[in-house]
C-alpha cells in the first residue's frame, strides 16, 4: 500500500519527508528560570528526529518572561536564547526532521511571579490570579515581543513558525468573548477580538517569510463561546494574512469538560479545511497509523499532529509504517536491526 502518511509534503518551499508532526508539548525542564535549552530538550527532541518524525514542533516557547506558564518554560524573549535553540535545531535537522517552534504567551494562565496580563481582568478559575487588563502599550509591546521571537526563531534556523493562539492563552483570550470584555477596538465584535492576532501575524510576517502555522482552539465548549463556525471566519482572515496552515485543537479557554474520544478534534480540522480553503493539521487522540491515514486520505487534514503517543513511543513513525505495510528507511546506524 502506498501511504499518504509517508508521502512528502511541501509548504512554502519547505518539504517534510512525511505527514507526521510532533505536536508541541511543554517539558517544563528549564533550569534557574532562564528559559534556556537544556540537555533534556536535546535528548527528547533529537530522539523523535531519529524516530523519523517529519516535523517537530518545539513546545510553547515564551516571547516574554511574564508570558510563561511556569518558570521552567522554554523562552525566546532574549537574544541569549538563540544559541541553545540553534543547537537544538541543528540536532533535529542532523537526524532528518524539519523543525518548528511554537511562539507563546500564557496571558492570564501565566503562573510566574509578578504582574500577569490579559485582555480583561478575569481569572481562569478560583485558583488562578486575576490578570491586569492590558493597556494599549502592553498590547503594542506584546505584539513586538512576538515579532522579536520570530526574528530569533529565524536566527536559530527553524524551518517553520507556529503562533500559539489556542488553549486559553493570551491570543485565545483576545479571540473569545468569554475572556475578552474590552470596550475598545480590541473587544466587542469578532473583527475587534481578532485584531490582536491580526497584528501579531502581520508583525511576524514582517520578519518571517517562511511557512507560518497558527494553533487554534476551534471550540470553547460553552454556549456563549466560540464555535468552529466562528473559526472558519477567523481562518479565512488568517489565510488572507499569509498563514499557511491552521493547527486545529480545541478547548481550555474556560474550565469546561470535554467529551474526549479517538480523533475528537478531527471534525474541526476538516470543517475549517473545507470552509476556509486552508491547509489544516489534525490533533488529539490520534494514535494509530490507520487512523492517521484515514484522516489524510479522506482529505480531512493535511498533516497529522501526534502528542502523547510520541511521548510513549519515539519510534511511533516506524510503528505506523509497519501497520500500513510501508517500508520505512532506518537511520543508517540501525539498519541491521530495524
Ligand atoms: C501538551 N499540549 C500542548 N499544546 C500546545 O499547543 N503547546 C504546548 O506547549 C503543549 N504542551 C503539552 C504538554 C504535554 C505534556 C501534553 C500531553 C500536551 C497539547 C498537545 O500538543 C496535544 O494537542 C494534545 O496532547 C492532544 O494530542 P494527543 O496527545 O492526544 O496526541
Amino acid at each position: 500500500m502506498t501511504a499518504t502518511l509517508f508521502s512528502p509534503y511541501t509548504i512554502k518551499g519547505v518539504t517534510l519527508k512525511n505527514r507526521i508532526v510532533m505536536s508541541p508539548m511543554c517539558m517544563y525542564s528549564c533550569h534557574n528560570e532562564a528559559g534556556k535549552v537544556e540537555n533534556w530538550h536535546k535528548v527528547h527532541y533529537a530522539a523523535r528526529a531519529v524516530g523519523q518524525v517529519g516535523l517537530i514542533v518545539v513546545e510553547a516557547t515564551a516571547v516574554t518572561a511574564q508570558g510563561r506558564i511556569s518558570s521552567r518554560d522554554l523562552g525566546i524573549w532574549s537574544d541569549e536564547h538563540i544559541t541553545g535553540l540553534k543547537e537544538l535545531v541543528s540536532l533535529m535537522k542532523e537526524h532528518g526532521a524539519k523543525t518548528a517552534i511554537q511562539l507563546a504567551h500564557a496571558g492570564r494562565k501565566a503562573m510566574v511571579e509578578g504582574e500577569i496580563i490579559a485582555p480583561s481582568p478575569l481569572a481562569f478559575d478560583e485558583h488562578m490570579r486575576v490578570p491586569k487588563e492590558m493597556t494599549k502599550a502592553d498590547i503594542e509591546n506584546t505584539v513586538q515581543a512576538f515579532q522579536q521571537g520570530a526574528r530569533r526563531a529565524k536566527e536559530a534556523g527553524f524551518d517553520i513558525i507556529e503562533i500559539h493562539a489556542a488553549h486559553g492563552y493570551l491570543i485565545n483570550e483576545f479571540l473569545s468573548p468569554l475572556t475578552n470584555k474590552r470596550q475598545d477596538e480590541y473587544g466587542g465584535s469578532a473583527a475587534n477580538r481578532y485584531r490582536f492576532l491580526g497584528e501579531v501575524i502581520d508583525a511576524v510576517r514582517e520578519v518571517w517569510d517562511g511557512p507560518l502555522f497558527v494553533r487554534i482552539s476551534a471550540s470553547d465548549y460553552h454556549p456563549e463561546g466560540l464555535t468552529v463556525e466562528d473559526y472558519i471566519e477567523y481562518a479565512k482572515r488568517m489565510k488572507e494574512q499569509g498563514v499557511d496552515l491552521i493547527d486545529v485543537s480545541s478547548g481550555a479557554v474556560i474550565p469546561a469538560s470535554i467529551d474526549v474520544y479517538p480523533g475528537y478534534q478531527v471534525r474541526f480540522a476538516e470543517q475549517i479545511r473545507q470552509g476556509a480553503g486552508v491547509a489544516t493539521g489534525a490533533v488529539g487522540l490520534i494514535t494509530s497509523g490507520l487512523q492517521a491515514e484515514e484522516i489524510l486520505r479522506n482529505e480531512r487534514a493535511d498533516l497529522v499532529f501526534i502528542g502523547r503517543e510520541l511521548l510513549r513511543n519515539p519510534y511511533w513513525p516506524r510503528t505506523a509504517a509497519k501497520e500500513l505495510g510501508v517500508e520505512l528507511e532506518a537511520p543508517v546506524q540501525y539498519k541491521r536491526g530495524w
